[in-house]
């Protein structure tokens, strides 16, 4: 294990039983209070967004905004907040999903994505990959392409990676 893995995962909380019986949670606030492992953290995810071409970070509501935005100014790039439905005031592209019960929705602004941008999408967790699946459709059907899917974690028992992979098309998927 490297210095920086050893590091972010030393701040990564295990909480059992969260948010219902048999959870095990990965709280990352421990992680953002700590200057060191912050700055880390933005700097490995930023540097991902420059060697993947991004034009642009995408950041999922609502940890990926804590962690994408500072990318995004890292990598001197703007940002897009991908929202849960009915948030977002403008036009917008919206995308349903399956979750383990029922249904969600995400959507973007239309305006912010153009047929120029390379999308870096920057999230804390992949887990089943269901809002990743739903964000990299949403900037492919708004006629941009997809540099590449950027985590702090992923719960590999949860089998996202193989979900992600025809969505993907051979854009790297990078887990700290
Ligand atoms: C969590 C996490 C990811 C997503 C991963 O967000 O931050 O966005 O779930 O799960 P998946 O790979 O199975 O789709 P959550 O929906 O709990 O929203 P929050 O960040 O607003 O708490």
């Amino acid at each position: 294990m490297t210095g920086i893995e050893e590091l972010l995962l030393s701040r990564i909380r295990d909480v059992a039983d969260y948010p219902e019986p048999g959870v095990m949670f990965k709280d990352i606030t421990p992680l953002l209070a700590d200057p060191a492992a912050f700055t880390a953290l933005t700097g490995a995810l930023a540097d991902i967004a420059t060697s993947t071409g991004a034009t642009k970070v995408v950041g999922l509501e609502a940890r990926g905004f804590i962690l994408g935005a500072p990318v995004a100014v890292r990598a001197g790039l703007g940002f897009i907040p991908v929202r849960k439905a009915g948030k977002l005031p403008g036009a917008t592209l919206s995308q349903a999903y399956d979750l383990e019960y029922g249904s969600a929705e995400i959507e973007v602004h239309a305006e912010d994505l153009s047929a120029d941008d390379r999308i870096l999408v920057v999230d804390d967790v992949l887990a089943t990959g269901g809002t990743a699946e739903a964000s990299i459709e949403l900037i492919r059907r708004a006629g941009a392409e997809v540099a590449g899917l950027a985590v702090l974690m992923e719960l590999g028992f949860l089998s996202g990676r193989a979900r992600l992979e025809p969505a993907l098309g051979g854009a790297p998927l990078e887990a700290l």
